[in-house]
């Protein structure tokens, strides 16, 4: 597929992607979700690949939400067939088994903050804003929003972003855990490189594994999460990395994982 509203790229074993709508302030259409699906699909399907970073083309923002001129038009239908829609897309970045980074350089608000918390980390530059808007236009959230925004804050904070529409800036996202990290503008980019070198020194299978873990488990009650993660650990142990990790440590020396 070619791309029309992001751009794909692959440097280093990190696959960056970039929506590139700037003059929309990259606000996501049906078409940039279609595109992003593909990318991530490819992303994800490249075993040379260790991780992705997502972040927004343009000096002032990362997303500012879904296409407002294409929300307007929707009937209840097709509004509701739209969030399903992009909720796949949304879902399968979640579920990827690489990390995902979203490099937050600016307005993440309305469908762009959604995006970032389907992203596994958020990194934001200090100028980055969040924030749920919708209601401002007598809308709901309607990417995951009710639903991912209190499982990541907590639900009282959750229900005052989703219900006020407020903006909040990088430090307050980093106070709340909406953010991993807040960086110079200048830095943010490199410090979701740094983020991802590290993780791709470690066993690659543990990695994947404990995305699932985590992913998995916050769909599940604790008990049945506590033994699916009993079940990845001892499958975990059917891998060389493992015998390797555990032999280094002994040994006094630095392991080499071959991913199996
Ligand atoms: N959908 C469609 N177009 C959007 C958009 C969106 N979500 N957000 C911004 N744009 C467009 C603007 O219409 C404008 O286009 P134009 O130059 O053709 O008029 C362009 O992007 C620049 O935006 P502008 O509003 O002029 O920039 P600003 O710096 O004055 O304000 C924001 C920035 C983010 C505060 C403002 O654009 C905004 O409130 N956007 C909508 C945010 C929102 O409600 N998102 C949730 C959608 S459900």
């Amino acid at each position: 597929m070619s791309y029309k509203n992001i751009l794909f790229e692959i440097k280093n074993k990190i696959v960056y992607i970039t929506i590139n709508r700037p003059d929309k302030l990259n606000a996501l259409n049906s078409e940039t979700f279609t595109e992003l699906h593909d990318a991530f699909t490819k992303a994800n399907e490249d075993i040379g690949v260790v991780g992705v970073i997502l972040t927004g083309s343009g000096e002032k923002a990362f997303v500012a939400g879904a296409d407002i001129t294409e929300l307007a038009v929707q009937t209840p239908v097709t509004a509701k067939e739209f969030a399903l829609r992009s909720e796949v897309v949304l879902c399968y970045i979640e579920r990827m088994s690489k990390p995902v980074i979203a490099a937050v350089n600016g307005f993440a608000l309305g469908g762009g903050c959604e995006l970032t918390m389907a992203c596994h980390m958020r990194v934001a530059s200090e100028n980055a804003k969040f924030g749920q808007p919708e209601v401002n236009l007598g809308l709901i959230a309607g990417n995951g929003g009710t639903q991912r925004l209190p499982r990541l804050v907590g639900k009282g904070r959750a229900i005052e972003l989703l219900c006020t529409g407020d903006m909040i800036s990088a430090e307050e996202a980093y106070r709340i855990g909406l953010a991993n990290k807040i960086t110079k503008k200048e830095e943010l980019i490199s410090t979701c490189e740094k983020i991802l070198s590290t993780i791709a020194s470690k066993a690659p299978v543990a990695v994947k594994l404990t995305l699932e873990a985590v992913q998995s488990g916050m769909e599940m009650t604790l008990a049945e999460g506590l033994n699916f993660e009993a079940n990845l650990f001892g499958l975990v142990f059917s891998t060389d990395d493992m015998k390797e990790g555990t032999k280094a440590f002994i040994e006094k020396r630095k392991a080499e994982f071959k991913g199996k």
